[in-house]
């Protein structure tokens, strides 16, 4: 199985393609978002006021500048609204679309975070389930991407990542 979840940084994390948790103006924020943003340097964020924000659930592709990738794909994730808003189907679009950005510029090595888990309040064992799921889906799609990791920042969120992985 091409997905591996490891407990760490991403922002330390090699790999062609890093995926930020953004937010939809894409000028940075907390979290990840804002760990990938202090580790990349300014250029990222001159480079994302050029895209004009990004929709819930879509992606955008930028250079990494000072982080251990060639590109980071930003994708805003569903703030949790009690799972009646389409909460599921647009954290379902934010690993589908960054996938599908991620293969279109050739990348072989894939690094998500826990999307929408944190600020966004997703509960993470369904968060977990989407994610899986959805990347159990569309790998096989995939001619270029080879490997997906899921780099959990606490170990409680790998465990729960882990569990998840078993389950699918
Ligand atoms: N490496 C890996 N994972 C991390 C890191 C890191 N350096 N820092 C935080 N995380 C994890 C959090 O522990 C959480 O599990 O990323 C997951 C997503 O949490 P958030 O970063 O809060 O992202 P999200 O819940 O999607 O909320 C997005 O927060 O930071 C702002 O600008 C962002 O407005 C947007 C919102």
């Amino acid at each position: 199985m091409p997905i591996r979840i490891i407990q760490g940084d991403i922002t330390q994390f090699p790999c062609d393609a890093i995926v930020n948790a953004a937010n939809t103006t894409l000028l940075g924020g907390g979290g990840v978002d804002g760990a990938l943003h202090r580790a990349a340097g300014p250029g990222l964020l001159k480079e994302c006021r050029g895209l004009g924000g990004c929709p819930t659930g879509e992606a955008r592709i930028t250079k990494a500048y000072r982080l251990p990738a060639r590109y980071v794909i930003h994708t805003p994730g569903p703030v949790w609204r009690g799972g009646r808003h389409g909460e599921a189907e647009l954290l379902a679009n934010c690993y589908r679309n960054s996938l599908l950005l991620a293969e279109a510029h050739g990348c072989k090595t894939v690094a998500f975070p826990s999307i929408s888990t944190g600020v966004y309040h997703f509960p993470i064992r369904r968060a977990a389930a989407i994610a899986l799921k959805t990347l159990r889906e569309r790998l096989p799609e995939c001619r270029q991407v080879e490997e997906v990791t899921m780099v959990c920042f606490s170990e409680p969120d790998w465990a729960v990542y882990q569990a998840a992985l078993t389950e699918l």
